[in-house]
């Protein structure tokens, strides 16, 4: 059998509501698989909740509940977005399940035994008001801020993880490698991080400073939290231990944002694979963010518009369109509501929208909802077959290089293409002639802009799965599995009666 393509996302901090950079994640994870499917791969997509640390106990015991309580409502939320979002993900994995604490136990457990994982003193400014360590950052003018309380320096024996061992090795396989971090400007970025050396990474905390964690199977005083939980759900997620592991390890794609590239992804996780013998993943994509007036958003950003509520006002295929078409895989982008609405108006609304409702109406009314046979090729029809071919192959080599908004762009110019083509060839004129010429026109442009729009809602399909499926329906068709037999422009649907005419994109 051939490996599945396995992708996963970043699994979101249990610290709070999801927000609109956390739905983008899943929704560009989503294209990608999708994308993958249509091009004849078998995959498996995996998506989950980072359920440990400081804050998450914090904010339980502000709420007077168990962290437990609150991951599990946490929990529920994300869940609800993915099915909101359309997500197909295969797995949803929670790092508190039994599946992924063994496996987080049976890698520390081997590592500890090899010599890799070390007991040391820690020494570091600590705020008991905040339970945590600071670092010089932290100060502001060269002071610690009053929400810290009292600061002082204490020593604290825990756990290291032996990181800078690999740092020569990490920098040899980075520099030889020319996909592992897409895009590739950020892999001169982490290359850069790593030209100061590297400390050990400090994997333990105290339990009696920190409950919420996972208990260190060699030594039960202490638990273990944030990367070295966190990252391992990859492994835990493709069955480590079990049979199956070698048919989803390693990872082909993890999909994450550029925060948590350097270290955690491009440093951390490649060193805790190689140490345990365990092959790395083929690429990390990492993402920008979402902006608000020039500001990463966050649950704390506390926007005027939840763009989230978009989706229950204008749909979720038009907020999946959305997100795809403005941001540059790989760079930032400003979230702004009139920028939203214009596309609804503009690409959803009159460029397909009309579309759909104008065929679907003229062949009704012209032909009984019959697929008309065309019976004409002169350079009207041929060069709209020729718009789809361009489109066709730029659209799918965007895709293939996660540009999903070029891809976009091209299948919309060719969508407004169509729109043109009837305009010049005015269906509605020729309908009033008795000429048989007239007749044969109409018969052919009708017949040429159904096949146009089947193509164009094929190619749609990872982005907007539910406009595809509702399109594909008139049609008479099942959603598409696979692209090579479906992006073929061999008029199909002559002779079929399509269903009746939909308005997609409704106007307020
Ligand atoms: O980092 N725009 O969780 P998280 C785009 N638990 N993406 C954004 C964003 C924004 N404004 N804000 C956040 C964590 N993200 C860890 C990950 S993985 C083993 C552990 C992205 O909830 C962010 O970059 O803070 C990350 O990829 C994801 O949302 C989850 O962020
Ligand atoms: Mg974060």
């Amino acid at each position: 059998m051939k490996k599945a393509f396995y992708l996963t996302t970043a699994i979101d901090y249990a610290n709070g509501s999801p927000h609109l950079g956390h739905a983008y994640e899943k929704i560009l994870a989503d294209v990608i698989i999708r994308t993958k499917k249509l091009n004849g791969m078998p995959t498996h997509f995996v998506t989950g909740l980072d359920e440990h640390g400081q804050k998450v106990q914090q904010g339980a015991d502000k709420e007077g509940i168990l962290p437990k309580e609150r991951c599990d409502r946490i929990a529920q939320e994300f869940k609800n977005l993915l099915v909101t979002l359309n997500i197909s993900n295969d797995d949803y994995i929670r790092t508190t399940e039994p599946r992924h604490k063994n496996v987080v136990s049976s890698l520390l457990q081997d590592l500890f035994n090899r010599g890799e994982i070390y007991q040391a003193e820690y020494k570091g400014f600590y705020s008991t008001r905040a339970e945590q360590f600071l670092q010089e950052k932290d100060k502001v003018n060269g002071k610690w801020p009053e929400i810290y309380g009292d600061v002082t320096e204490i020593t604290e024996s825990n756990y290291f993880f032996k990181l800078s061992k690999y740092q020569d090795w990490l920098i040899k396989f980075l520099e030889e490698s020319d996909d592992f971090i897409v895009p590739s400007f950020r892999k001169n970025q982490v290359i850069e991080f790593l030209r100061e050396p590297l400390n050990d990474l400090c994997i333990s905390r105290p339990k009696e400073r920190l409950a919420w964690g996972i208990p260190l199977p060699f030594d039960k005083n202490y638990v273990t939290y944030v990367w070295f939980d966190a990252l391992v759900n990859y492994v835990t997620a493709a069955g480590y231990g079990n049979e199956e592991f070698k048919d989803l390890w390693p990872a082909d794609l993890h999909v994450i944002g550029k925060d948590i590239l350097a270290p955690p992804h491009a440093v951390y996780w490649p060193i805790m694979l190689k140490a345990s013998n365990l092959p790395l993943p083929k690429q990390i994509l990492a993402h920008g963010w979402w902006m608000s007036s020039g500001e990463k958003m966050s649950k704390s950003t506390g926007e005027v518009v939840d763009p989230l509520s978009l989706v229950e006002q204008r749909g979720v295929d038009a907020f999946r369109y959305f997100v795809m078409r403005e941001m540059t895989v790989g760079q930032d982008a400003d979230f702004s509501l009139e920028r939203f609405e214009s596309r609804y108006k503009t690409d959803l609304g009159n460029d397909l929208g009309n579309l759909v409702s104008r065929l679907f109406h003229m062949t009704a009314t012209y032909e009984k909802g019959v697929v008309p046979k065309v019976e004409l090729n002169e350079e009207f029809e041929q060069k709209i077959k020729t718009n789809f071919e361009a489109a066709k192959e730029k659209a799918l080599e965007h895709f293939n290089a996660f540009q999903f908004n070029q891809g976009l762009e091209q299948i919309f110019i060719f969508i407004r293409s169509i729109n043109k083509y009837a305009d010049e060839r005015t269906p509605w004129k020729l309908a009033k002639s008795d000429l048989s010429e007239d007749r044969q026109k109409l018969k052919t442009c009708l017949g040429v802009m159904v096949e146009s729009l089947r193509l164009a809602i094929q190619m749609i399909a990872p982005v907007m799965p539910g406009v595809h499926e509702k399109v594909n329906q008139l049609f008479g068709l099942p959603a598409c599995e696979n692209w090579k037999t479906a992006l073929e422009w061999d008029f199909r649907l002559e002779g079929k009666t399509l269903g009746e005419k939909i308005i997609l994109f409704p106007r307020d």
